[in-house]
This record gives C-alpha cells, structure tokens and sequence, in this order.
C-alpha cells in the first residue's frame, strides 16, 4: 500500500514512521510512504506558503495554488488508471473522527493521499478542488494534520496483509466484537506480590476464553459503555452484562442515597 503525505514537515513524517513495524513493513516493501513538501511546490521568491485571511481575523491561512500543485505532483506519482479513484484525505478538527471502522475500510486502498494543513486553515477552493474526505483525529485542536496522518498510516498499516509477524494479533485485540481487550500478563507469575489470575495457568482453554471476554466486556462497560450497544456478545456473555448492569446500578442508587442522608 501506498502513502502520500502532503507537508510543510516531510522530515518529522518520513521519520516518525521509519522504525519498529512500519519500519520494517517499509523495508519488505509491503509499504511504501512518501513525504511530500508543499513549500517545494510555492513559486513566491520567498518560498511562501501561507497569506492574510481576507475579511480579517488572526492568524494566516495556507494558499491554494502551492497546495494544487503538490497534488498534481503525487498523482503523477500514482498509475493513471488508479489516479481517479484515489481519496485525498485533510486532516482537521471539523472531519469525521477517525475509527477502527475506518482504518478497516482505507486499508483495502492501493494508495491514499494525505494533506496537512498548518496556521488557521487552508483556502477553501484548495478543499473544493482536490479533497475527497476530512477526517478529524478527535475532538481537540493540534498545531498541524502530520501527527493525526502519521497515526492514522499506523493504524491502517498493521491491517495490510503481512506487516503484522503474527496475523492472527489484528484480529483478537481490542475493538474485536465492539470490546476492549482483555488483560494480559506474562512472566514472573508473582511480581511485587501481584498474582497472575488463577484461570489462566489453569491450562484450561474454554476457562481462559470465558474469563477473558468477560474481563473485556468489564473493560468496556468501566472505560467505553457507548461501545457496548454494538457489541457482538452470545446469550451467556450478555447475561453477564446484564449482572454487571444491575451491580452498577445498585452501588449507584447506594451511593445517592448516602449523599442524601450526608446532606440531612
Ligand atoms: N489538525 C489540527 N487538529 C487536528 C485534529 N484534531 N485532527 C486532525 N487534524 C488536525
């Protein structure tokens, strides 16, 4: 799979993705990732990049015609009969959010194109003329789209087929079935006085199994409840939330009525 990253930061993007998985991925050539520099592209004698916001306001905004041209470059990077259809992604707070759905979806593309934006936006027309999707890595404001674009590679990488040693790994972690992953422990069996639960050096598969799908589904209901509505969970397992549900509520009401009779 290909990347294209859009930047006025092609070092800080090539290099954070130079090493451990995606490194190596890159290295086998199951990946390929491609910083491009937008300042190359400006033809200001100064090499600008960004202008005044006409009507006023603070902050500069990044121009049209350095950012057109950058993508004209990288689809002449990419085979034409692929060119079309390739999305062309703008990192921003005001996108959709990203997700493991949407990693899921992207890492069936051949290549995919990135744009950063930096200062307080890009010129509109530039949206309007080469982006296919905004995409927001969550509700918070960062100073440029590198960090949000390098995260999402990773997380669309380790889904290509081959990146991951393991392959079964992308699969039973969290997220599988809508749930957190489970709780993992490894050696020594003792550490500062904490045991590693009993059941899983019981060496008794279906035990093990039962165990940790319920500690995941504890998981999501203590960090991720709105997961749990599209949980994947068989009769059992949802009875188990069921008892989880009913205990939560029970300390709930417990603990509003000592607050009650605090207050009194
Ligand atoms: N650029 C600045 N903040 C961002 C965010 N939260 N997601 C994606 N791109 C951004």
């Amino acid at each position: 799979m290909n990347f294209y990253v859009m930047t006025l930061f092609p070092d800080m993007v090539e290099q954070g993705l130079n090493t451990s998985i995606i490194g190596r991925a890159t290295e086998k050539g199951l990946l390929s990732i491609k910083a491009v520099d937008i300042r190359a592209f400006s033809e200001d004698k100064h090499k600008r990049v960004d202008d005044y916001p006409y009507g006023g306001g603070a902050g500069m905004v990044m121009a049209p015609d350095p950012v057109v041209k950058t993508c004209a470059y990288v689809k002449s990077l990419i085979p034409e009969e692929r060119r079309e259809k390739t999305k062309v992604v703008y990192l921003t707070p005001q996108g959709e959010t990203f997700t493991q759905k949407k990693a899921e979806e992207w890492a069936k593309e051949e290549d995919l194109i990135f744009l950063c934006g930096h200062y307080e936006g890009i010129d509109e027309r530039t949206l309007e003329m080469v982006v296919t999707d905004m995409v927001s890595a969550g509700d918070y404001v960062l100073t440029g789209g590198e960090l949000p674009a390098m995260m999402m590679i990773d997380a669309v990488s380790r889904l290509v087929p081959g990146v991951l040693n393991n392959e079964a790994s992308a699969e039973f972690e969290s997220f599988q079935d809508n749930l957190l992953e489970y709780p993992q422990y490894t050696r020594p069996e003792e550490y500062e006085g904490r045991k590693v639960p009993e059941v899983l050096l019981s060496g008794h598969h279906a035990n093990i199994e039962k165990w940790r799908r319920e500690k995941s589904i504890e998981r999501t209901l203590a960090a991720r409840p709105d997961l749990l509505k599209d949980a994947v969970l068989s009769k059992k397992e949802k009875k188990y939330l069921d008892g989880l549900l009913e205990e939560k509520k029970r300390q709930e009401e417990a603990s509003e009525a000592s607050e009650n009779t605090d207050r009194y």
